[in-house]
């Protein structure tokens, strides 16, 4: 993990900046600051020539290296279908398979713990476990029903033959389920955010209560990303593709 202290990037060059958190180049280029030939200007300055507050700019950049160790500047529109729904499962799904035994673990220890000392805690222990339940309900039926629906439209679309009609009838059908069910994942997402204060732990937290809490955080970005591939990309692609062979519903 690259570590920069707070208040050290003013004073760092903006290819420095780079250099270290190549991730910070995609901020740069999107506020048209030269990372490259004009790399050796300092940070402050370079935002301050554009106009733009350099402590503002440092919370995107921050804001994309704190997306834990997943990529979200990859060209996830250019892949097909099935690569992106193996993707989905092998960084979103099978990460939630690891790290929740552990996380529900952590909450109900520090719930059961600590609950008259930190009153947050009662709602968050709520929270995570209509969440993890939610979860645990919701993966499968994308493993079990949309994917694998999704990559027999598309073999059937490149063998120009006709698949029969699902179960279901049409995608939409599942899809208002897991709309609905993301829908629910994002507000608690963005409650936990809310009585964590942005996952800042108490000051004289214990370890395993800075651990849940770090946890959480990591949960928070990868599940973000996770409903957005879902709702944004693979899904819409999923409804063209059967709009393409059915014919539009
Ligand atoms: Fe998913
Ligand atoms: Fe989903």
């Amino acid at each position: 993990m690259i570590d920069i202290i707070e208040n050290e990037y003013e004073l760092l060059s903006v290819g420095e900046i780079v250099k270290k958190i190549p991730r910070a180049a995609s901020v740069f280029s999107e506020l048209k600051i030269d990372f490259c030939c004009g790399g050796k200007i300092k940070f402050a300055d370079a935002c301050l020539k554009k106009g733009l507050n350099p402590d503002d700019v440092w919370k995107q950049i921050n804001s994309i290296r704190k997306n834990g160790n997943i990529s979200i500047d990859l060209d996830f529109d250019s892949f097909e279908i099935d690569f992106l729904a193996d993707y989905i499962y092998n960084i979103h799904h099978r990460y939630l398979y690891d790290k929740l035994p552990m996380l529900t673990q952590l909450v109900n220890k520090v719930y059961h713990k600590h609950q008259e000392k930190y009153v947050y805690l009662t709602e968050l222990f709520g929270l995570y476990t209509e969440l993890e339940a939610d979860l645990l309900g919701h993966l499968p039926k994308e493993e079990q029903i949309m994917f694998p629906y999704a990559k027999n439209l598309l073999t059937h679309k490149k063998a120009n033959t006709t698949p029969e009609r699902p179960f279901f009838g049409t995608i939409n059908n599942p899809l208002s389920v897991m709309n609905d069910e993301h829908n629910r994942a994002g507000e608690i997402i963005h409650r936990l955010r809310e009585i964590t204060n942005d996952y800042t732990p108490p000051a004289d937290a214990c370890n395993s209560h800075l651990v849940m809490i770090e946890m959480l955080k990591d949960l928070d970005a990868n599940l973000i990303q996770h409903i957005h591939l879902e709702n944004n990309i693979l899904f819409p692609k999923i409804v063209l593709l059967e709009e393409s062979i059915f014919g539009k519903n």
